[in-house]
């Protein structure tokens, strides 16, 4: 037996802002952002909350696959930016789409938040834990980003991305494989200082900027090229695939470069990679599942297309999922 995604959508805010804008009031450029990074433009919500991002896209989600919502018996956000530390944003998100027979919680997993959760919904369903999982991953970026730190402010966006994971109709569909991975050695490179127990919010720690994203860029890029091509490798071996196999690799979009990286390591050509980040910049838990929907809606994914999910983020926390593209019907 195998879990599949049934159904798929995604949202982002309208707000374009483009690399120009940066230029008024940080030291940079256009070109060294693209050239940098990949990205263009990025995405930012102009008010609400992660939630926000998430409910229109779960409306979509749920209107395409035709069910009732009485039918989601279990919401996952994957998310670092929740409406609240409690109650966790699954359950604003089923208060506010009213799914009254669904349990669920928050996984935080930073920028392998959505493929983490992949995995986990997959198992549910697999065991019968649940039939039908709302999966989530969203992220509002932009309310713990320092704009006026040239080094996180052009690299990061908002948006969510939806699915929804049931038993497939035919066992050699969905997902077939995953690897994952965390190490607590890279918390020191990525992540955000107070708030949390460890460092309580006080005057000094907003006074010390400390409630905005920490992040050695350097260290990160080095760690994410290996990580991501490694695991990305690895379970096209475990899965005996080669290079013409793949249908997509459908990276975490945290950087062009570190993207390419793993293409290459895979013997796979950037026609074959979702690439996005040169309009949506870095949206963490919702990048995997913004391209899977773009790539969806543009008619670019066929039943029985391998797709390799690779993601590589805070924590650090890596991973892949190997998905057999199937959306029963
Ligand atoms: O999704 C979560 C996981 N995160 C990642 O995977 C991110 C991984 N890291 C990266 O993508 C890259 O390290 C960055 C895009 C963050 C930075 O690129 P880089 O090529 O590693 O640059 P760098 O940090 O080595 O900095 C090179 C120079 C520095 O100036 P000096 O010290 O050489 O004078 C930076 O201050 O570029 C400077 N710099 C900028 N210059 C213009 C950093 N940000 C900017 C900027 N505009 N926005």
């Amino acid at each position: 037996m195998t879990a599949t995604i049934t159904s798929i959508a995604h949202y982002l805010p309208e707000e374009v802002i483009d690399n120009h804008y940066f230029e008024s009031f940080l030291d940079t450029s256009d070109e060294w952002i693209k050239t940098r990074t990949g990205i263009s433009e990025r995405r930012f919500a102009k008010d609400g909350a992660t939630s926000d991002l998430i409910v229109p896209a779960a409306e979509e989600c749920i209107r395409k696959r035709g069910i009732s919502k009485d039918e989601i018996d279990c919401v996952i956000v994957a998310t670092v930016t929740p409406d609240h530390f409690f109650p966790n944003t699954a359950a604003v998100v089923q208060h506010k789409l009213g799914l009254k027979n669904a349990w669920g919680f928050d996984i935080s997993a930073a920028c392998s938040g959505f493929v983490f959760a992949l995995a986990t919904a997959s198992s549910f369903v697999n065991s019968g834990l649940a039939k039908k999982v709302l999966l989530c991953g969203a992220d509002k970026m932009t309310s713990i980003l320092n704009i006026n730190d040239r080094n996180q402010a052009v690299l990061f966006g908002d948006g969510a991305g939806v699915c929804i994971i049931e038993k497939s109709n035919d066992d050699n569909m969905g997902v077939i494989d995953q690897i994952l991975h965390i190490d607590g050695f890279g918390g020191q490179y990525l992540h955000m200082v107070a708030g949390g127990s460890f460092k309580p919010s006080s005057h000094e720690t907003v006074d010390n900027l400390e409630h905005y994203i920490y992040q050695d860029g350097q260290n990160v890029f080095k760690n994410a090229v290996v990580g991501m091509a490694d695991v990305s490798a690895e379970i096209m071996e475990k899965n005996n695939l080669k290079s013409d196999d793949v249908a997509y690799l459908v990276p975490h979009q945290a950087n062009l470069r570190i993207i390419s990286a793993t293409a290459n390591r895979m013997g796979v050509g950037m026609d074959k990679v979702m690439v996005n980040i040169d309009k949506y910049g870095n949206t963490t838990a919702a990048t995997i599942p913004i391209c899977l929907s773009e790539w969806n809606d543009a008619g670019k994914l066929k039943k029985g297309d391998n797709l390799v999910l690779a993601s590589f983020g805070a924590g650090f926390t890596w991973g892949s999922v190997l998905l057999r593209w199937n959306l029963n019907d």
